[in-house]
């Protein structure tokens, strides 16, 4: 895609993209997270800004050079996120592209754990589903875009996903493809809408971008 086509589609809309992985401690030293590497969220990011966005990202610790030309909110517990993406809810484009961790330590230890204590379990509890509560908080006209990452049945879980967090589209990628995935530059996506089901294949910063265009200038 040229520049030129993709310049002004989003010309004065704020949009807010989450990227990279949330960390839930389980004791000072040690946490539950994901290799997340931030690359497709930023990717969004970029892809958003050179089609005219203001876009601010909040991401969580990533170890990639941050996009150019946006503003930039680091977060590190899923909580953090929550409360940020909270306060920039009234967005006109939200996209989701973090890596949320699902499950948080309940009762975290304040010292580290010693390897003679006992360690036999670890009681998890669910963290907020972020963008569920954007898609049952949603203001008119605002978008709302997710990702979903499966090992199967990709279509099915990602469709029903979309449904019920009620975001209006989701980019699935499935692990199994090898070209895409955590920490890969290249990427293949489903993009699932109420009535779109479209493939998009090539660098994160192409899919990036052929991802906004389908979703703003066709769709
Ligand atoms: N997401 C979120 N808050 C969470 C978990 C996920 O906002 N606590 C968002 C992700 O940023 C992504 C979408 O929901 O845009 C789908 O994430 P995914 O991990 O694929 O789905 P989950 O709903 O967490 O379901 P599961 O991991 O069990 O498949
Ligand atoms: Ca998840």
């Amino acid at each position: 895609l040229e520049e030129q086509q993709l310049r002004g589609l989003l010309s004065g809309k704020k949009v807010v993209v989450t990227a990279g992985p949330t960390r839930e401690f389980i004791d000072p030293v040690r946490f539950i997270s994901n290799p997340s590497s931030g690359k497709m969220g930023f990717a969004m990011a970029e892809a958003a800004r050179t089609m005219g966005g203001e876009v601010t990202v909040i991401h969580g610790p990533v170890h990639i050079p941050k996009p150019g030309g946006v503003d930039t909110i680091e977060i590190v517990s899923t909580d953090e996120l929550f409360e940020q993406v909270k306060a920039h809810a009234d967005a006109d484009v939200i996209i989701m592209a973090a890596a949320v961790a699902d499950f948080t330590p309940e009762s975290p230890a304040e010292q580290k754990i010693k390897k003679n204590d006992d360690a036999s379990s670890l009681k998890l509890s669910r963290t907020p589903d972020i963008l569920s509560w954007l898609g049952h908080h949603k203001r008119e006209g605002q978008t709302l875009i997710g990702f979903a990452m499966e090992t199967e049945n990709m279509v099915e879980y990602a469709q029903k996903k979309r449904e019920s967090k009620k975001a209006d589209w989701i980019a699935a990628n499935s692990i199994a493809d090898h070209n895409s995935g955590f920490g890969t530059d290249t990427n293949t996506v489903t993009l699932l809408g109420e009535n779109v089901r479209q493939d998009f294949s090539g660098t994160k910063k192409d899919v990036a971008r052929q991802l906004l265009d389908r979703i703003f200038n066709t769709g």
